[in-house]
């Protein structure tokens, strides 16, 4: 039979990635991060489209020759269609056309948010279905029912703020550099996550709300910082603790909830606050607790990557779900 040999293409927000994909086992993932965004605090659009469009035949021609596979050996070539920022969408998405017109190859497009959660699929031991995704990243909280590799629903869903925003822009107020999450996990490791209280926010239903916790946190150390001007040094761990705290809290009650509801006892985490070590030492604790087989992907597929869009672009191929070439990026793609 005739190997199916995907390279797969990942330019959302601000990594550059590029995968090779052969009869459904990743052979590599090769990331470029860009940081050029470390300065100002945050991803600056513009600058991310740039710099795909300088990273991106450099990292695509690495995992190509890496793979020791030639380009007339190539069966299709898959994207990020969305959800992402227009501009660096745009990148991933030219290229991928023009590749699959010079080669004659199909052209596979493929949603992030689902390629986040088939990243279970990457490594054994692999969920079974139907089960829940809670998928945490910079750009969104989601409980997907996962009913199939191609077949999922959101079923609950942050109205507001994602919950890495709320991490990262706790880290911000707390004077550290962007991307935050990772240094209020680092920093939480050594603190009281009783120390302070914030408040959890309320949303009926299955859905979410970080945007609260954000303001509560800016008053907090607004009020305190005027009685000691020193009182983010002295209790950075603390602080992140007790922040990180309330945010897990915030997740676990509407993921206990969903699984509850739906009957389900297969949990998967996805997405960049997925690497959270609080969050994953809570999974386990629930784990045990409630009887749940829980799963949680190999830290480089949690955060942004071409692997997962890889692993999305093989089933879709299995399926020949592919697109024309006449498609477009959809900046806010819904699952
Ligand atoms: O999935 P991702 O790489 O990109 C998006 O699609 O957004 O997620 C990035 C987010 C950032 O908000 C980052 O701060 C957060 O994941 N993050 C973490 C940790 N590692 C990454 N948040 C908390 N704890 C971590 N260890
Ligand atoms: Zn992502």
């Amino acid at each position: 039979m005739k190997n199916i040999n995907i390279l797969a293409i990942e330019s959302s927000c601000d990594e550059t990635s590029a995968s090779i994909i052969s009869n459904g086992k990743i052979l590599n993932n090769i990331v470029a991060t860009q940081s050029v965004h470390e300065k100002y605090g945050g991803v600056v659009p513009e600058l991310a489209s740039r710099a795909h469009q300088q990273h991106l035949i450099p990292v695509i021609h690495e995992a190509i020759t890496e793979a020791g596979i030639a380009h007339e050996e190539l069966s299709a070539v898959a994207f990020t269609r969305g959800p992402g920022l227009m501009g660096s969408l745009m990148v991933g998405v030219s290229f991928a056309k023009s590749f699959a017109y010079a080669l004659d190859i199909p052209l596979i497009d493929v949603n992030h948010m689902q390629a986040h959660i088939l990243a279970h699929f990457i490594d054994d031991p692999k969920p079974a279905f139907p089960f829940i995704c809670l998928t945490v990243s910079g750009g969104h909280t989601q409980l997907v029912l996962v009913k199939d590799y191609l077949e999922m629903e959101v079923i609950g869903e942050t109205l507001d703020d994602a919950v890495g925003e709320a991490f990262d822009k706790t880290a911000k107020l707390l004077g550290l550099p962007y991307p935050g999450g990772p240094l209020v996990d680092k920093y939480a490791k050594e603190g009281n996550p009783q120390a302070f209280q914030f408040p959890l926010s309320e949303m009926p239903g299955l859905n979410y709300s970080f945007s609260g916790i954000k303001t509560a946190v800016l008053y907090f150390l607004r009020d305190r910082l005027k009685e000691d001007a020193d009182f983010i040094t002295e209790n950075m761990a603390d602080i992140c603790a007790s922040v990180q705290f309330t945010l897990i809290k915030m997740l676990m009650q509407k993921l206990k909830r969903a699984a509850r509801e739906h009957k389900v006892k297969e949990i998967a985490i996805a997405g960049g606050v997925s690497a959270n070590s609080g969050l994953r030492a809570e999974l386990n604790r629930l784990a045990g607790e409630l009887g749940w087989n829980v799963y949680v992907p190999k830290f480089e597929y949690c955060t942004d990557n071409a692997a997962m869009i890889a692993m999305a672009a093989h089933y879709k191929y299995l399926k020949g779900a592919f697109c024309g070439l006449d498609v477009s990026p959809v900046a806010k793609m819904k699952l």
